[in-house]
């Protein structure tokens, strides 16, 4: 060891000496900082409306999505798993035949992939009806409740055609004011016109509309739109939202001690 290297040590273990101290100081004020940064999602009086992607966000149907891709690409020779359908995510169904029929370098007519989408579509409704309740995610239910019992105006915007068929299973279409699915579109998310038919419904503008979302291309969508971006899940990927949970448990608190403080 040269003096060059107890020179740099003494001086590495006096600076965090001295940020220790600092934060000391103003511990108060970061911590209050750092709150009013995660508070800036801003559920008081501005938001007035909520928008909220289904698959991944509400209820998790990947489990779905993937037995039936899974079955199908079997079926045309092709093998995948989990971290396929992760590249599926917010996929449209016929785009996600295409990215299979890539991976096993196979090409179908027009016909035959409509022929394929319906075959894995009917293995996925099959699935979907038997959805129970409990399979929403954890959180989201009482958070859903806490809005709607404040008044917030939700909608669901999801690409998913089946989208009803999930809400219904799972008993959560009643907590809503608007369903915007991939039926009432040609060209669905992240085509950001989506994101303005969920506010017009509940009769909001997009600067008093918060999206949630778990796909980076439906964030960049919103984002651009002018919404308010909260990313669903700890994909990297979602660093371009304005704000990131893991999930919803974490929010309720934070939502009715905002509304405490205005009342
Ligand atoms: C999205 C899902 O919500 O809906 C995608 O993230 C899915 O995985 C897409 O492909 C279309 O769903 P559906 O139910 O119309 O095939
Ligand atoms: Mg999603």
């Amino acid at each position: 060891m040269n003096k060059g290297d107890i020179c740099t040590n003494v001086d590495k273990s006096q600076l965090k000496f001295r940020f220790f101290q600092i934060y000391r100081c103003y511990q108060f004020l970061i911590l209050s900082y750092l709150r009013s940064c995660m508070t800036d999602f801003r559920f008081s009086a501005s938001i007035q409306g909520l928008i909220f992607d289904l698959d991944g966000v509400l209820v998790d149907t990947r489990p779905y999505h993937l037995a039936a891709w899974s079955r199908l690409a079997a079926q045309l020779g092709v093998e995948i798993d989990a971290s396929h359908n992760e590249v599926l995510r917010g996929l449209s169904r016929m785009e996600s035949l295409e990215k299979i029929l890539e991976w096993g370098n196979l090409y179908c007519s027009e016909a035959e992939k409509l022929h394929w989408s319906d075959v894995k579509n009917n293995w996925y409704i099959d699935a979907i009806t038997r959805m129970s309740p409990e399979e929403v995610l954890p959180g989201v239910r009482s958070f859903l409740e806490t809005c709607k019992s404040v008044g917030k105006k939700m909608a669901v915007v999801s690409s998913s055609k089946n989208a009803r068929t999930v809400l219904q299973s799972t008993e959560l279409e009643p907590l809503f004011d608007a369903v915007v699915d991939g039926t009432m579109f040609k060209k669905s998310k992240p085509a950001p016109d989506v994101f303005w038919v969920a506010a017009e419904l509940i009769g909001c503008t997009p600067d008093a509309c918060v999206v949630f979302e778990d796909a980076p291309s439906g964030v960049s969508a919103a984002k651009k739109e002018g919404f308010w971006t909260v990313g669903v899940g700890i994909h990297r990927a979602l660093c371009e939202s304005n704000w990131r949970v893991s999930g919803f448990e974490q929010l309720t608190p934070i939502f009715e001690e905002q509304h405490s403080e205005i009342e």
